[in-house]
């Protein structure tokens, strides 16, 4: 099969790589010192800056976490009401926290993990996902753990992109995408998605948000070696639907493209969920399913991840995983094990979604106070709320590294500096041709304490004076 020849090759590729670079590194070593001293520094590819970064980490502009970071801290508004960045306000359930404090006193959860995860921890993902899979996941071949689903992803795109293969991304995206993609040798094809119409004068679902399957049909060629799919979706809050999903499952199937199916949210959804892995032996076939242990028990600094997939795509993913990072956290995936061992019998699933749908419902009724659209999730823990009624005033005054962004990174300065109320331009998830889309949207994280979202709301009705 194309998928496992070619991964093969890369990773044998570079164990050969890395083999004959330890044996000329030996070589080097036993040489003569003068010529190695000329050859050294006479080369004329002598570097002249030792301190020139790959091309890979160069050139990167101010991400959008720092931006508003730095906004926050500098408010006058203290302390600012934090709805930017998606973690938690709050702790892990007591059941997980005890765990990870128990697990400290065992030496061997204080010691390297194995590199594709702890067993009790791939034991504990197979039983608890095996039935949302409809067949029996095997622990040993068919799962992995990686650091936080991000490095999972990273692994993935390390162990199947060769240099100049094509990766497509569905625009908004998670961020973090772009970067390990490119990191891999992948080029990326973004195909935006579209809000539905209307969506800036009046609330609407998050399913209105559409791909356009014409213009994902038409990307697709010989150089397409991956997509990346995300239900429930950051930052839309959309959950795919299981039509748009077979949709794009059947050209993957068609055209033998690997899907990485971002899940990292499927414990929080509010409408029917389909998992893409599901929907046929084919398109499991070529699935690959990315969890994340921070994501499911409000712990995102622990990193413990996953994916989930068939034995031959799973095992590269593995191989690369372990050149990556070697293992991951052995504590807390152990944690995350007892986490997933005891969910069921604290009902943790449910009050979680419960939990966050109260939130989510109790803190949206500010934007029907104010007269704010936004796109109604039906998953996840962020809304996108449409700011076009909100007039910035002529004269207000935005520093450079603000002013140059589009008008979604202006209101976000300006509610934080005004308001005391951090949100998210999602014009940052967007490639800048593209970008016109989200540019009067912002994103707000409700993952906070109920007094937060008071207070937040509290201060948002300092906004009215500005809606038009
Ligand atoms: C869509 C999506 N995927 C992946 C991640 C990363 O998950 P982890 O913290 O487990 O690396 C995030 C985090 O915000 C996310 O929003």
């Amino acid at each position: 099969m194309r998928v496992s020849v070619r991964a093969a090759s890369k990773i044998s590729q570079s164990l050969k790589t890395s083999f004959i670079s330890r044996n000329s590194a030996k070589t080097k070593q036993t040489s003569n010192f003068n010529s190695s001293y000329s050859r050294n520094f006479t080369s004329s590819t002598m570097r002249s800056d030792p301190f020139k970064p790959a091309q890979r980490v160069a050139g990167q502009k101010q991400d959008v976490w720092s931006i508003v970071n730095e906004a926050a801290a500098a408010s006058p508004v203290q302390p600012i009401v934090n709805m930017g960045q998606g973690f938690f306000g709050y702790n892990p359930p007591q059941f997980v926290i005890d765990a990870a404090k128990q697990a400290l006193d065992k030496v061997d959860c204080n010691q390297y993990s194995p590199t594709k995860g702890r067993p009790r921890l791939k034991k504990a993902l197979a039983k608890a996902y095996s039935p949302h899979f409809n067949r029996e996941i095997n622990p040993e071949t068919e799962v992995t753990i990686t650091t936080g689903a991000n490095e999972g992803m990273l692994s993935a795109f390390m162990a199947f992109v060769e240099e100049g293969d094509e990766v497509i991304v569905f625009e908004p995206f998670f961020d973090q995408y772009i970067s390990n993609i490119e990191m891999a040798g992948g080029k990326v094809i973004y195909i935006p998605m579209h809000p539905p119409p209307g969506s800036d004068t009046k609330t609407s679902s998050a399913a209105g948000w559409k791909i356009n399957m014409e213009a994902f049909e038409a990307a697709l060629n010989s150089k397409t070696r991956m997509i990346v799919l995300n239900s429930p979706h950051n930052p839309i809050g959309k959950v795919f639907s299981k039509e748009e999903l077979q949709a794009i499952g059947d050209l993957c199937v068609k055209h033998n493209i690997i899907i990485l199916s971002d899940e990292v949210y499927d414990k929080l959804y509010y409408v029917p969920f389909t998992r893409v892995a599901n929907l046929s032996p084919e398109i499991g076939k070529l699935t690959l399913t990315v969890g994340s242990g921070g994501k499911n028990f409000y712990c995102t600094g622990w990193r413990v991840g996953w994916l989930i997939g068939p034995g031959n795509l799973i095992k590269y993913v593995s191989a690369a995983h372990t050149r990556i990072c070697y293992s991951s956290v052995s504590p807390l995936q152990e944690a995350t094990a007892i986490g997933f061992e005891q969910a069921d019998e604290h009902n943790f699933w449910e009050e979680s979604k419960k939990e966050m749908k109260g939130k989510m419902g109790k803190f949206n009724k500010i934007w029907d106070e104010l007269g704010l659209p936004y796109s109604d999730p039906e998953g996840g823990y962020f809304v996108l709320v449409n700011m076009a009624k909100v007039s910035l005033p002529e004269d207000y005054h935005f520093p450079p590294h603000v002013a140059e962004r589009p008008r979604d990174f202006k209101l976000a300065w300006f509610l934080i500096m005004e308001v005391g109320v951090a949100a998210i331009p999602p014009t940052e998830f967007f490639t800048p041709d593209n970008a016109h889309i989200v540019e009067d949207w912002l994103r707000f994280a409700v993952c906070k304490n109920d007094d937060v979202l008071e207070t937040a709301q509290e201060r948002l009705r300092g906004l009215k004076k500005y809606i038009k």
